[in-house]
């Protein structure tokens, strides 16, 4: 099998709020504050006050990224460091913490790839609507410019939102997310507004004239009915028409899915769709599994979604591993959308590691999951998609949202009582895939 591509990008992704910690140096609260902090919300009952304390320890994991080899850095930015109440004036300890962190990279030779929004919304803008308010585009669009002002002259990749599609049904539909809303006209007017914020976010940089990559990210997941019959094709068209379309198709070939439109097409103002359909110089791919569902007289929405068929390999998370999902993806972006750049922003996967022993973790179930997908990246490229990077998610355990630090993503193991940080085996494993030392293991020989 080839090789990847001369100029491939290799990296790892993180979140703000999953890493960060120093709630109480001044920033403001976001959603996800209030959220972890409602008694019963997160699974484990803790929140992100600390977190990695990644803030207070940046040198000592920017060290980690330098280790591990990576090329470029994606992390977030946390709004409400830098506008605690969501605008006004920026912040100056807050773009000093983006500052020092940018700086930190480009001394690594690691090139920043800064994503604006990763969920954390101001609260301020929650009390006003949040994302069911078209004036939440206008904070965002002013926000992103000043990021742009401030860093832009050592930031050379600004992604706009990650994941508007997981931010819109989990946040406010299915209320397990910040902000925990369960209204469906919340839902659609958060998938619009967010479409509208990455189009305008992206044309306000664009006009601001910088050498910048401009591009946002989305979650996708092929959808496929579990079960023969019309009835269930439908369905698993429908789910994926609000899943990966709602937010694909606005923003390259500028309209709603058929299926959404009636939800979606009504909210949308005349100019609307030419906003949201701006040229975009990379699409952000997140991938981590497939769905499977089917139609169901007895739910109340007529479907529901099933567990993937039996005996398929699942991760802690419950989720099926299915690398040639991330094919099927990868080649449906080529095949319907144009063949648009794309790099793989986040994959990644959640075990029951081993302990920590001799100052190591065994994770040979992430190993196997990794080598696969990059496995699968490979395949795509050479049928032809145009993928120039992947970054894995990511480089140390973190909160994990709604799970809290019960499921570990990390390349690193993260103690909370100590917070020292220990290699896993798949640290070892992709910083020799990056240094283009593990063709052997892609090529299909068994990984343990
Ligand atoms: C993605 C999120 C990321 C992380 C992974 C596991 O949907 O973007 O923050 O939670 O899932």
């Amino acid at each position: 099998m080839a090789a990847f591509p001369t100029g491939f990008t290799w990296g790892v992704s993180t979140a703000a709020y999953q890493i960060e910690g120093a709630v109480g140096d001044g920033k403001g609260p976001s959603i996800w504050d209030v959220f972890a902090h409602t008694p019963g919300r997160i699974r484990d009952g803790t929140n992100a006050d600390v977190a990695c304390d990644h803030l207070a320890r940046m040198d000592e994991d920017l060290d980690l990224l330098a280790e591990l080899g990576v090329r470029a850095y994606r992390f977030s930015t946390a709004w409400t460091r830098i506008f605690p109440e969501g605008g006004g004036r920026p912040r100056r300890q807050g773009l000093d913490v983006y500052e020092r962190l940018v700086d930190g990279l480009l001394e690594r030779g690691i090139a920043p790839w800064l994503c604006a929004y990763h969920w954390d919304l101001p609260q301020t803008l929650q009390e006003r609507g949040g994302w069911r308010s078209r004036d939440t585009v206008d904070y965002f669009a002013d926000y992103v410019a000043t990021l742009a002002e401030h860093l832009g002259d050592r930031v050379g990749h600004f992604l706009m939102l990650n994941e508007p599609n997981v931010h819109a049904v989990l946040g406010h539909l299915l209320g397990v997310h910040a902000p925990g809303l369960t209204d469906p006209v919340a839902f659609a007017t958060a998938v619009h507004h967010q479409n509208l914020a990455t189009g305008v976010g992206i044309r306000r940089l664009r006009e601001m004239g910088g050498p910048w990559t401009l591009g946002t990210v989305v979650n996708l997941q092929p959808v496929l009915p579990a079960e023969d019959g019309e009835e269930h094709r439908q369905v698993a068209e429908l789910v994926d028409a609000v899943w990966n379309r709602a937010t694909l198709d606005p923003l390259l070939l500028g309209r709603y899915p058929e299926q959404a439109a009636p939800l979606l097409g009504e909210l949308a103002h005349e100019d609307d769709m030419a906003l949201i359909r701006q040229p975009l110089d990379v699409l952000g791919v997140n991938y981590y599994t497939r769905t499977w569902v089917r139609a169901s007289e007895t739910s109340l929405v007529g479907l529901e979604q099933v567990d993937p068929p039996a005996g398929s390999e699942t991760t802690a998370m419950g989720w099926e591993v299915a690398p040639q999902g991330l094919v099927r993806q990868l080649e449906e972006l080529r095949e319907r959308y144009g063949n648009p750049p794309v790099v793989v922003t986040e994959n990644g996967a959640a075990f029951e590691d081993g302990p920590v022993a001799d100052d190591r973790v065994d994770d040979p179930a992430r190993r196997r999951y990794l080598t696969r997908h990059l496995d699968a990246v490979r395949q795509a490229i050479e049928a032809g998609c145009d993928v120039r990077g992947y970054f894995v998610w990511t480089l140390i355990d973190n909160f994990e949202w709604a799970e809290g630090y019960s499921k570990r993503f990390g390349l690193v193991h993260l103690d909370r009582e100590t917070q020292r940080r220990t290699r896993k085996a798949s640290f070892d494993l992709y910083r020799d895939l990056v240094a283009g030392g593990a063709e052997e293991d892609l090529e299909g020989s068994p990984v343990p």
